[in-house]
């Protein structure tokens, strides 16, 4: 068992805290936000993320999980200190680096034994050395201290499982005493460990987050040509995933990615290797795609209905993905603010994200369900692939519509079922299928 801190509850610190208490730890996770620090303790969690309530729940009744918002009461007999603080996008694509920063200087200022500081949020490279410098210059006493940079690679949606069962465990530090400790504390998850230096794995999880959009922005690139074309992209990502080099994942085309991970990592890559003189052409393309992607939806409704002004469209799902009520980047949301801007009343609906799109958007008119969603509307766009989406009463829906027109940015119906119940459907990247459907509907 071990004595570990856990500053900021957002997404990532939750969730590691939360599980490192489930392996046995005991775990104070500290927020300087004290209202979040208040629900917590009455068992109101900040954010959404299937299965996380249970397992906090299950380690505050053990007392192994805690909650406050004093550093020191937080850093009293711990040995690992990991910062999991936000690092929101600055103003020119940077990581705004004023969350950790914060979190270094009340960890020196605080400090009055040995620890070990374990670096989560996604940060620039070298920000790891920084931290350090940070907590050298802010140290009350000269106490001694480790930095160790361990990147998440937790997905949103399936954050637990993601963190009981992970591929590999990154740990970059130039002590090598401090990254075999790092390292003792995630034996238990029985994943390769990699060693390396600080900045090292600092980039690791740059290339992971890049090469994942950069897949992503690959296979709508290709949806697009296969629509040119007559070919069903989806059966093409099936056909390519078999090849062992290629695999199945992150190949799913439609309106690209979003989140508050890939769209804000890929720009922050992009801009450190610009100040340090390198072009990178490739992450360009991949954000340039991914901008598309979103505004593709927008022209093929045109291309269904003629003007957009006045329409009534349905946007079912408005989370950045399923199974989180996060809106941050949703391509939803985006798509949703082109039709507004063209004139279209725009409606949503979301299992989870409503409360959130509530808070923040002021141009979409939320329904209670799908079916109230496509009451009058002229046409339905899939943003959000909720399985609560894939088998709905389509015949309802159809009688329902003003018009019966989906356009299916999740390539989540067999284009040929919507177009056998009425529908004038199209999807992202399924070329012959969905012109020939079309033509059908016409
Ligand atoms: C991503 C990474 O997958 C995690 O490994 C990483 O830890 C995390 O960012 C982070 O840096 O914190 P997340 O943003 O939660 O996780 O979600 P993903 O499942 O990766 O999806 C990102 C976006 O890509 C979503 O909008 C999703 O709909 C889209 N996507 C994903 C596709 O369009 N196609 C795919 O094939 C896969």
């Amino acid at each position: 068992m071990a004595n570990i801190c856990v500053v900021g509850v957002g997404y990532v610190g939750l969730v590691t805290g939360t599980c490192f208490a489930d392996l046995g730890n005991k775990v104070v996770a500290l927020d300087i936000v004290e209202k979040r620090v208040e629900n917590l303790k009455k068992g109101i969690l900040p954010i959404y993320e299937p299965g996380l309530k249970e397992v906090v729940e299950r380690n505050v009744r053990a007392e192994r999980l805690s909650f406050t918002s004093s550093y020191k009461e937080a850093l009293k007999d711990v040995e690992f200190v990991f910062i999991c603080v936000g690092t929101p996008e600055g103003v020119d694509g940077e990581a705004d680096l004023q969350y950790v920063r914060m979190a270094a200087e009340a960890i020196a200022e605080n400090m009055d034994h040995e620890m070990i500081v374990i670096n989560k949020s996604t940060v620039p490279v070298g920000t790891g050395d920084w931290v350090a410098s940070i907590i050298r210059e802010k140290q009350a006493q000269d106490i001694p201290f480790a930095v160790v940079s361990c990147p998440e690679f937790l997905r949103e949606g399936s954050a637990l499982r993601d963190f009981f069962n992970p591929d590999r465990t990154v740990l970059g530090s130039t002590d090598k005493t401090a990254a075999n400790k790092v390292a003792q504390l995630h034996l238990a998850l029985r994943a390769p460990i990699v060693v390396t230096d600080l900045r090292t794995a600092e980039m690791i999880k740059y290339a992971s987050n890049a090469f994942l959009a950069t897949r992503i922005s690959f296979i709508n690139e290709i949806a697009n040509i296969c629509e040119a074309l007559g070919a069903d992209v989806k059966e093409v990502a099936q056909g390519m995933g078999y090849d062992k080099r290629i695999g199945h994942h992150f190949l799913e085309s439609g309106v690209g990615y979003g989140g508050s991970c890939f769209p804000k990592d890929v720009k922050a890559l992009a801009y450190m290797a610009q100040i340090h003189g390198t072009e990178p052409q490739l992450l360009q393309s991949v954000m340039e795609i991914n901008l598309t992607q979103r505004r593709q939806i927008v022209l093929k409704l045109e291309d269904m209905l003629g003007t957009l002004k006045d329409k009534v469209i349905g946007m079912v799902g408005l989370a950045f993905k399923e199974n989180t009520d996060d809106i941050r980047e949703s391509p939803a949301l985006d798509i949703a603010k082109m039709l507004h801007d063209r004139g279209a009343v725009v409606r949503g609906y979301d299992p989870v994200a409503m409360e959130n799109v509530q808070r923040t958007t002021k141009y979409i008119n939320l329904s209670e369900d799908p079916y109230e969603l496509a009451q009058g509307s002229d046409a339905l766009v899939i943003a959000t692939p909720w399985n609560e989406f894939k088998s709905l009463d389509f015949d309802k829906i159809r009688s329902l519509m003003k018009q019966p027109i989906i356009v299916d940015g999740r390539n989540l119906y067999e284009p040929t079922r919507l177009t056998s119940l009425g529908f004038k459907y199209r999807g992202v990247g399924r070329g012959f299928k969905g012109a020939m459907l079309e033509s059908n509907g016409k």
